[in-house]
């Protein structure tokens, strides 16, 4: 089985690039199950119903989020009646919305997949490493799913990292997102989880980390805002990663980066 995931789609550069080539990128890839990072999706801050929906209709089969993730306030309600829109398993109980779900591939096979967020440089959220243990407990790698992904969404390698060792040999893939910027890491690790440290955004690489680049390097200059980030609208490039599935033990037998349209730099 074949696990295609795109990293964070920032803005309207981003969200078109998806939507118009995910379909075909599917079919060539023969990806049978498709996770998309959206909490950039909505004018790079948070996701709205109806981008969430462009996003399952181009072939997503569930939206992962991250910190931004509530930064469209809809967001707190719609997650309640869009079960595959997927927020940080570790906010606070009573959180809306969910950290993980058990979905169905087209091969059949029923796919567990997390998301999760980091605590170095990031909010000061629950520990994602015993969330991510009772996620795993509860639905253990070919007893109650078929393969396990984990969206790790941090700004710290090394927690990136030690996420992935932590489970490695007990879920299919740990791949991160938040840093907007693919890593030459792609991996399956000793005990067959497949890896990389960040799968890069999709969107517009002339750029800071996905925004036009004055306003950054206004306030990296002058250290005084002087307007709002506003999204770079170049052409985007689509970043993830494939992760092909041995079927047998729901572990990874490789995982390749993914670069599709614009080279980075536009
Ligand atoms: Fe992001
Ligand atoms: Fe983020």
């Amino acid at each position: 089985m074949r696990i295609l995931f795109i990293g964070d789609v920032v803005g309207r550069s981003g969200r078109s690039a998806v939507c118009e080539r995910l379909p075909a990128l599917r079919e060539r890839l023969g990806t049978h199950f498709v996770i998309v990072n959206g909490e950039n999706a909505a004018g790079g801050f948070g996701i709205t119903e109806q981008i969430f929906i462009e996003l399952t209709d181009a072939g997503a089969d569930v939206v992962t989020t991250g910190n931004h993730v509530w930064d469209q306030r809809e967001a707190l309600v719609f997650i309640g009646r869009q079960d595959r829109l997927l927020r940080p398993l570790n906010y606070p109980p009573g959180t809306p919305g969910r950290g993980a779900g058990i979905f169905r591939a087209s091969n059949g096979a029923d796919v567990l997949v997390i998301n999760a967020m980091g605590r170095i440089f990031m909010e000061a959220l629950d520990d994602p490493f015993p969330a991510i243990e009772k996620e795993i407990g509860a639905c253990p790698l070919k007893q109650a799913a078929d393969a396990i992904f984990i969206d790790f969404h941090a700004e710290a390698t090394s927690e990136k990292q030690a996420v992935a060792m932590n489970f490695d040999g007990r879920v299919t893939a740990v791949i991160g997102t938040h840093t907007h910027v693919p890593t030459a890491d792609a991996r399956v690790l000793a005990k067959g989880t497949a890896y990389m440290t960040d799968a890069g955004m999709s969107g517009d690489y002339n750029s800071v980390i996905g925004m036009e680049k004055a306003e950054p390097l206004q306030r990296f200059l002058t250290k005084i805002p002087s307007g709002r980030f506003m999204p770079a609208l170049g052409p985007a490039t689509i970043c993830g990663a494939l992760i092909e599935v041995d079927m047998d033990t729901g572990l990874a037998r490789s995982i390749v980066p993914i670069r599709e349209g614009a080279p980075l730099g536009g």
